[in-house]
């Protein structure tokens, strides 16, 4: 439970958002440049802002080194941000609602924080000694932060198992004798073991196969019915955001270029990199799969080191490649239909089938 001097009642939330980003900035200052001098800044988040409503999903999903994974980190405080924003909002005990300023916490406040707030990443043993049992982290990460007895904390793993489909028996075997799903199933468990209302979720189930994927999104799914968990999931592939994110937003070299709702999303993009992107998403009936006529977009990423002028899409953009507009002047991020923000100077509705 956070104390009660973490919180900051700022009344600036709706009652219904849990967790809201505003103008989140990170630049990384990278070396290796003439006689080992720096040799520029990496825009990677560049004023990023979205709000996720308590239980909801919120999508962020976009080509790799878009500046996902680092959105990520600083609203976890895993890395520090450069500037902006992010408030967490609780329930409180005494009734109404308090907003905890995370970028503003302190040490204490921080490790509170760490509980309400968890990562499950790609390959949640990546980082762990593959000679310690699958129980092993969750255990430790029991003993540090609560007093429970080594019995109980057990009793708490195998129920975490349980809760994620696995047998408690999982707990005393080791990562390598788990496939990609079973272990993605114990890596949720781990970041529920300290009971947190807010889960990031980076890209969870890319490296597994589609129907092992399906069943760890409806994992995912259920948890945040019975849990009442708030999201952030994280995902290159749209095909995948569909049917677990209430809201998407559509990310290019740092910034947010379109969001709405999931549905809205799919039924009638604005944005051209979003159409793109669609335009790429397989769908189900072969005949319509045959109709569709993909849209290649021309060349790479641009290097977030040194990112183009005005809009940061005009290098690859079929619709404002030869606009002067959009080689000048970057477009705002721009409500244009209640609920439906879009960054373009061109925006236009269109059906990608
Ligand atoms: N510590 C760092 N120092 C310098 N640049 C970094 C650092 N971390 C990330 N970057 C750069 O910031 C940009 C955004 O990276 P990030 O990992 O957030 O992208 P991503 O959208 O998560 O990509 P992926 O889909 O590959 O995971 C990239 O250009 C990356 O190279
Ligand atoms: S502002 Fe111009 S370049 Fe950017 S997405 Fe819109 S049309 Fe394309
Ligand atoms: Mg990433």
């Amino acid at each position: 439970m956070v104390e009660d001097r973490a919180l900051e009642p700022r009344g600036a939330l709706g009652s219904d958002v849990a967790l809201s980003v505003k103008d989140l900035v990170k630049t990384f200052h990278v070396g290796g440049g003439f006689l080992g001098g720096e040799k520029g800044e990496v825009s990677a988040v560049a004023g990023v802002s979205f709000d996720i409503k308590f239980g909801e999903t919120m999508g962020l999903v976009g080509e790799s080194g878009c500046g996902k994974s680092t959105t990520a980190r600083c609203i976890l405080r895993l890395i520090e941000p450069t500037s902006g924003d992010v408030l967490l909002q609780q329930t409180l005990e005494e009734g109404g609602y308090g907003t905890i300023d995370i970028i503003a916490a302190d040490k204490k406040q921080l490790r509170d924080l760490r509980r309400r707030m968890q990562i499950v990443f790609q390959d949640p043993f990546a980082s762990l000694n593959p000679r310690m049992t699958v129980g092993a982290p969750i255990g430790e990460l029991l003993s540090v932060h609560t007093d429970l007895s080594r019995e109980e904390r057990a009793a708490r793993t195998g129920d975490l198992l349980r809760l994620v489909g696995m047998n408690p028996s999982a707990a005393d075997r080791y990562p390598h004798e788990f496939s990609g799903g079973q272990r993605q199933r114990i890596g949720v468990a781990r970041a529920l073991a300290l009971s947190p209302d807010f889960l990031v979720l980076d890209e969870p189930v890319s490296a597994l196969d589609v129907s092992i994927q399906a069943q760890v999104l409806n994992l995912l799914e259920e948890l945040q019915h019975d849990l009442g968990l708030t999201y952030l999931f994280i995902a290159h592939d749209l095909a995948v955001v569909r049917h677990i994110c209430h809201e998407t937003a559509v990310m290019y070299l740092g910034k947010i270029v379109e969001m709405t709702t999931t549905d809205r999303l799919f039924s009638e993009p604005m944005h051209p990199y979003s159409h793109a992107l669609l335009s790429a998403v397989p769908v189900p009936d072969p005949k319509l799969e045959r109709q569709r006529s993909r849209i290649l977009l021309e060349g790479d990423v641009p290097s977030p080191l040194n990112p183009p002028s005005g809009c940061r899409f005009h290098t690859r953009c079929p619709v404002g490649k030869d606009k002067e507009i959009c080689r000048t002047e970057e477009p705002p991020l721009r409500e244009l239909i209640p609920g439906h923000h879009v960054a373009c100077h061109f925006p236009e509705a269109r059906q990608v089938i």
